[in-house]
């Protein structure tokens, strides 16, 4: 588990983070939300150590969160960006040689297996593979040295629906294989089917963070954040008087719908 306690982040006199805390359990995948400079980069920047807060603390209940973050990764936005080398291989199998780790060449293929990406592209430059593509290999880029947790910001960021899709699956497949996941996103609509917890951040403070299945997303909505279309479609329900929860999928709120019914005849 990671555990941040009263964290609070000043930039020149500014309060980005105000007092948060919260815990992440291993082996989970944890969504963060909130609107735009909310300080949602800020919070993931403080869990991998990039920055120190003025108060409060990150740590793990046994052990040191030094040694846990060496066993993380973050990807910030647009990754791919920052790409230099000429092949893909390069690029996955650098973090593991600068770590001085052995068995380079399995794992850059474990790697990429990880991300769905069959071996062939190892030989392309990075610059002439897809867009999804690069998000990918940007992604087996960290995976490569075996993180035990791993940060990502704004995933989707543009993406097509196919890429999210492709994303999603990789993301279900870190957790199977038994890493945490934290996630900063604007876009719920995917995600919220399969994270275990979300934590809402507004200007700074923390909202809440509750399990999935305890979340408030009319608060979310009001925040001024995008919640599942099928949780809009639930609201506007439940405004009419017909209340069905709040289903995270169209085809859950199908279903309810239709047990309403059965109820009614
Ligand atoms: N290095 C910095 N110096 C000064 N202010 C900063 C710095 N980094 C972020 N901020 C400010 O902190 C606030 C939170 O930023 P942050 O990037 O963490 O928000 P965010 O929730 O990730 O936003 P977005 O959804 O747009 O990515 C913003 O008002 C931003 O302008
Ligand atoms: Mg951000």
């Amino acid at each position: 588990m990671i555990s941040i306690k009263n964290v609070c982040v000043k930039y020149n006199g500014r309060t980005i983070l105000d007092n948060v805390s919260a815990d992440f359990e291993d082996t989970r995948i944890h969504l963060i939300v909130g609107p735009t400079g909310a300080g949602k980069t800020t919070f993931l920047s403080v869990i991998i150590g990039f920055v120190k807060p003025d108060e409060g603390t990150v740590a793990v209940p046994r052990g040191d969160i030094s040694d846990l973050r060496k066993r993380m990764g973050i990807l910030f936005q647009f990754p791919e960006e920052m790409f230099f080398l000429e092949k893909v291989y390069e690029e996955i199998a650098l973090a593991p040689i600068s770590r001085r780790m052995d068995r380079i060449e399995n794992r850059v293929h474990q790697a990429l297996e990880m991300v769905n990406l069959s071996p062939d592209i190892l030989q392309a430059s990075p610059y002439e593979i897809s867009y999804g593509e690069k998000r990918r290999v940007a992604l087996a880029s960290i995976l490569s040295y075996s993180p035990d947790w791993i940060l990502l910001d704004e995933p989707f960021a543009g993406l097509d629906r196919r890429g999210i899709n492709m994303m999603m699956g990789v993301i279900k497949n870190l957790k199977e294989r038994g890493k945490g996941v934290i996630i900063a996103s604007h876009r719920i609509e995917e995600i919220a089917t399969i994270c275990d917890s979300v934590t809402l951040l507004v200007e700074g403070r923390l909202i809440f963070s509750e399990k999935t299945s305890m979340t408030d997303w009319n608060e979310i909505y009001r925040a001024g954040c995008d919640v599942p279309v099928s949780v809009r479609f639930s609201m506007a329900l439940a405004e009419n008087g017909i209340n069905i929860g709040y289903p995270l999928t169209i085809d859950e709120a199908v279903k309810r719908l239709k047990e309403i019914r059965r109820e009614e005849r």
